[in-house]
Parts: structure tokens; C-alpha cells; sequence
């Protein structure tokens, strides 16, 4: 079948951030976008050629375009075989288990992760690595130094492929897998997790509610909880993946999951809630009137590893992102094990992750993940919970009340502002920065402050520096406040302040968590003058 090469003008906007690239869906709709970003993928990444590549998204609206479109970039530059998943669809963990499990060189997973979608919604592309993982720093530079210089692509003039019939495909040289975008990453949660235990636990009355929020995830948590564990019919909520989330943000967090929020509450509220986001590797989990948060989670999913068949014997170390609270850190050293603090975004995890020195690692923004893939993983999460509460016979509630007694309650809050003008943001941060070497032993609303940093991370395995990471400042009584920038939102600047506060008399840890955080949230404003400096009052949101 013959190409077609086209001459392009390289796109200067093609810088991957932490997510890989994620813009207005018109935006990959002009001229030649997409087809900028695919290319410079194509020729940066060798192994691709004459290799195998794995694809798939989330479906929201521009996924079945962009399929076709990258297959027939495949076929005309020599990619040896690309596995895809039925209608297109692959939630990102269950692309990274596929990556893993057949060998590929990589893939490209289309998504704008919890970003609204349809038309005039939000898409977004990456690349990930042979392990499974978003490309570190060192590949994402090479496909943009790529995009900069790029002067033509190459496509295939065959016609639309079939993506919706199950089987192979010749398209050219190029062969096409269709394969079923739930079984693989159904039969690897299953070495996992003790599914008999949670079968029984969902057969006792234990009610539950996951909701799919209509994306990604719907046909993978009917398939787990209701076909296989036998949890009654209507314990998947908004199962359907819509291409445009049914006008919804897809982000399973207390505002966007109201509605799966309110099923808990009161007498008659479900023992157990679950969500997930557009790509499904977000997860927010709920017990009856109780949130979780996802430090919280991390550390509770730590502390109780060796109740999962997978962990029995144990789990060598932890990572948690730097705004992450320092729950889990207080579990690792209770445990003995490596805990690790690393700049915000998954890709972070990935070496430690590939040289076996952690099993578990999260961040706060609703993420949580192991070694079983290279990208955080809402099911997963959700399993690992249902695991540990058949296990422990206990409430959510029970459980984590517990887990504070025993190793202290990190209260802990995220304020955004967000639309911020960049100029304005970028003058908080830089003012912060000059303040740094001041802070140290200066008292901050009453308490003392240990330290005060702009995070750099040096990766233990392969030495590579990341500076400029975000800035700490973190006090005598294990109280920390942290701020950065947002690298993922698509309008203006977004400002995050992260306060966590660390109580361990239990008599103190049922206190509202904005009033526990009282103190620290006058520290964040005393020391970089949030209202002056970016014009506003009050966060745009509160998680
Ligand atoms: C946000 C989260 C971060 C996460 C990323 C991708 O990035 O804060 O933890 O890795 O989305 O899901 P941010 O917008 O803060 O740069
Ligand atoms: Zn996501």
C-alpha cells in the first residue's frame, strides 16, 4: 500500500508535561497536530520500528479519529505491529499492563485524563516506555527536540480499519491486533488480589457503589465486580464511557463525584464507595460518612500489604510524591522499608518501580498505584481495598481511625487557585524562592521552621536531576506547607498550596480538617502573601 509524505511546519507548543501533551481538542484538530506529535514519536523512538506498539484510550470524543490517524502513520513508517484495544478503547494501566505482557516497545495512550471531553473538551496523547510507564524526561525531550525540527510525516493511503472486530489484521506490512481492552488486565488483577475473600465479603451484604463517571473504566468494573466477584447488578454506576462523559467532569474527587459521595451518608448509605477518572487510573475511595484521603490511603494500603496475596511476604519500599503527606512515611519506618519523596507526576515512580526498590507508591492528587504497571491505577486501588476490608473484617472508618492511633493522623488539605495569570504565579513563586534562606529557625504563626527548600530530586538509580520541583516549608512539629504550579491545566496558572499538619494525641484527630489546618493556612498567607500578589481571597477549590 503506498504513503503519502507530507511536508509540515514543526509546532512549537508540543513540549510534553507530566501527562505527555493535553490541549482543546480543536487544537488537535488543526492543520497537522496530531500528526506532528505522532511522527516525532516515530522517529525518536527506534525501537518502534519494526517493533510493537500498543494503543488505545479513554474514548471520549476524537479517540476513534486519532486511532485511525496513528494507524496509518504506523503502517507507513515501518512499525512492525500495533495492538489495539477494541473500539479503541484502553484505561491507562490496563495499556501499560499490555505494554508489559506482550513485549511492546511502547505505546501511545490517548486521553486527557479527568479533563472534560467532547468537542469542545479536552484530548491529550502520550508516550510510554517498553516498562509500561510515561516516557521519563530524558524521551519526552527527544519527541519534542524532534517536533522543533521536523519537516514532513509519513501516512498510509489505505482505507479506515476495522478497530471493532476482535482479531488480527493485515494493513499493509503493518499487522493489526484488535484485542478485548478488559481481559488482560483482568487476569493480572486476579494474580493479584484474593477474589474468593472479596467474594465472599460481597455476598454478605456489604454493599458498594463504583462509580465510572461514563468513562473509561465502566466496562472493566462490570466486568470485575458484577460478572466475577458477583456483586449484584447496579454496583457499577454511569458504567456506560460516553464520548463526552455525559457533559461531566470525569475526576473522582468530592466535587465532581457529589452524587457517589451522597450514597454514603446517613444510615442508609453504602459500606463502600468507589470512583474513577476519564482514563481510570484516578481513584477516590469512600466509606459509610467517611472520605479516604489518598495520602491517607497510600499509607493504610502500606500498612496493610501483607494482607494481599501478591505482598504477603512483604514490600521492599514506598514512594509518595513530594506534596503527598508524610503518612506513609511514618508506616515505612514503622515497617523497616525505603520510603521515597519524588517530584509530583507518575513518571517518577518508574525506576524505582523497575529496580524493585518500592511496591506501592501514590500521590495526593487521587492517585495510587504498585509494581503491577507503570502508571497509577483506580481499580487497582479499589481491589486493594476490598482485599484488605474482607481480610480485616472492619469498616473503612474502623480502619483508618485505627491506623491513626497507631501512627499519628496527618490532616491534610489542597487549596487551588486556578485561572491565575502565569506573570502573577510565577512572581509568588519567585518571591518564595528569595525568601528561602531566610526561613529556617524563623517562627511562623508560633511555630518554628525546620527547613525551607525548592525541591530538587536526584533519582537514586539513574542520578538524573530535577530541580525547581516545588517549595517546602516544613516545621518543627512535622507541619509542612507546600506550594507549586500546576504543569497539567490547559487555561492560565494554577497555584497549589498543600498543607498537612501531624497530630498524634488521638484525642485530637477527629477535628474538622480545615480547622486543624487553621494555622498553617495563616502560615501560607503570612509568608507569600497569596491575596496581594495574585488578586484573589479564597481558593477556587478546596480538596
Ligand atoms: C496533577 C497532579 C499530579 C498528577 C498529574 C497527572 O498535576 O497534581 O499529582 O501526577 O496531575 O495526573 P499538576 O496539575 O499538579 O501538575
Ligand atoms: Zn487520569
Amino acid at each position: 500500500m503506498p504513503f503519502t509524505t507530507y511536508s509540515t511546519h514543526p509546532y512549537k507548543d508540543q513540549r510534553p508535561g507530566t501527562s505527555g501533551l493535553r490541549k482543546r481538542v480543536e487544537v488537535f484538530r488543526q492543520g497537522n497536530y496530531l500528526k506532528n506529535f505522532v511522527q516525532s514519536v516515530l522517529d525518536s523512538q527506534h525501537d518502534l520500528i519494526g517493533g510493537t506498539l500498543v494503543l488505545g484510550g479513554d474514548g471520549r470524543f476524537f479517540n476513534r479519529d486519532a486511532i485511525q490517524v496513528i494507524l496509518k502513520m504506523a503502517s507507513a513508517n515501518g512499525v512492525g505491529k500495533v495492538i489495539v484495544g477494541q473500539g479503541g478503547l484502553l484505561s491507562t494501566p490496563a495499556a501499560s499492563c499490555v505494554i508489559r505482557k506482550y513485549g511492546a516497545a511502547g505505546g501511545l495512550v490517548l486521553s486527557a485524563s479527568h479533563n472534560p471531553g467532547g468537542p469542545d473538551g479536552d484530548f491529550g496523547i502520550k508516550f510510554n516506555t517498553a516498562n509500561g510507564g510515561p516516557a521519563p524526561e530524558r524521551v519526552t525531550e527527544d519527541i519534542f527536540a524532534r517536533s522543533l525540527e521536523i519537516s514532513n510525516f509519513r501516512v498510509s493511503n489505505g482505507g479506515e480499519v476495522d478497530i471493532d472486530t476482535l482479531g488480527s489484521v493485515d494493513f499493509d506490512k503493518l499487522k493489526i491486533d484488535v484485542i478485548d481492552p478488559v481481559a488482560d488486565y483482568a487476569e493480572l488483577m486476579q494474580s493479584i488480589f484474593d477474589f474468593d475473600a472479596i467474594r465472599d465479603l460481597l455476598s454478605s451484604g456489604f454493599r458498594m457503589r463504583f462509580d465510572a463517571m461514563h468513562a473509561i473504566t465502566g466496562p472493566y468494573a462490570h466486568y470485575l465486580f458484577e460478572t466475577l466477584l458477583g456483586a449484584p447488578a447496579g454496583t457499577v454506576i454511569n458504567g456506560e464511557p460516553l464520548e463526552d462523559f455525559g457533559g461531566h467532569h470525569p475526576d473522582p474527587n468530592l466535587v465532581h463525584a457529589a452524587d457517589l459521595v451522597a450514597l454514603t451518608r446517613g444510615a442508609g448509605g453504602v459500606d463502600f464507595a468507589a470512583a474513577s477518572d476519564g482514563d481510570g487510573d484516578r481513584n477516590m475511595i469512600l466509606g459509610r460518612d467517611f472520605f479516604v484521603t489518598p495520602s491517607d490511603s497510600l499509607a493504610v494500603l502500606a500498612a496493610n500489604a501483607t494482607l494481599i496475596p501478591a505482598h504477603h511476604g512483604g514490600i521492599p519500599g514506598v514512594a509518595r510524591s513530594m506534596p503527598t503527606s508524610q503518612a506513609v512515611d511514618r508506616v515505612a519506618q514503622a515497617l523497616g522499608i525505603e520510603c521515597f519523596e519524588t517530584p509530583t507526576g507518575w513518571k517518577f515512580f518508574g525506576n524505582l518501580l523497575d529496580a524493585g526498590r518500592i511496591a506501592f507508591c501514590g500521590e495526593e492528587s487521587f492517585g495510587t498505584g504498585s509494581s503491577h504497571v507503570r502508571e497509577k491505577d483506580g481499580l487497582w486501588a479499589v481491589l486493594a481495598w476490598l482485599n484488605v476490608l474482607a481480610a480485616r473484617g472492619q469498616s473503612v472508618a474502623d480502619i483508618v481511625t485505627q491506623h491513626w492511633q497507631q501512627y499519628g493522623r496527618n490532616y491534610y488539605s489542597r487549596h487551588d487557585y486556578e485561572g491565575v495569570k502565569a506573570k502573577k504565579a510565577n512572581a509568588l513563586i519567585e518571591s518564595l524562592r528569595a525568601k528561602l534562606p531566610g526561613l529556617p529557625g524563623s517562627i511562623l504563626e508560633g511555630v518554628e521552621v525546620a527547613y525551607a527548600d525548592d525541591f530538587s530530586y536526584t533519582d537514586p538509580i539513574d542520578g538524573s536531576v530535577s530541580s525547581g520541583q516545588g517549595i517546602r516549608i516544613g516545621f518543627v512539629d512535622g507541619s509542612r506547607v507546600v506550594f507549586r504550579l500546576s504543569g497539567t491545566g490547559t487555561v492560565g496558572a494554577t497555584l497549589r498550596v498543600y498543607l498537612e499538619a501531624y497530630e498524634p494525641d488521638p484525642s485530637r484527630q477527629q477535628i474538622e480538617t480545615q480547622a486543624a489546618l487553621a494555622r498553617l493556612i495563616n502560615a501560607a498567607e503570612s509568608v507569600a502573601d497569596i491575596r496581594a500578589t495574585i488578586g484573589r481571597d479564597t481558593p477556587s477549590v478546596i480538596t
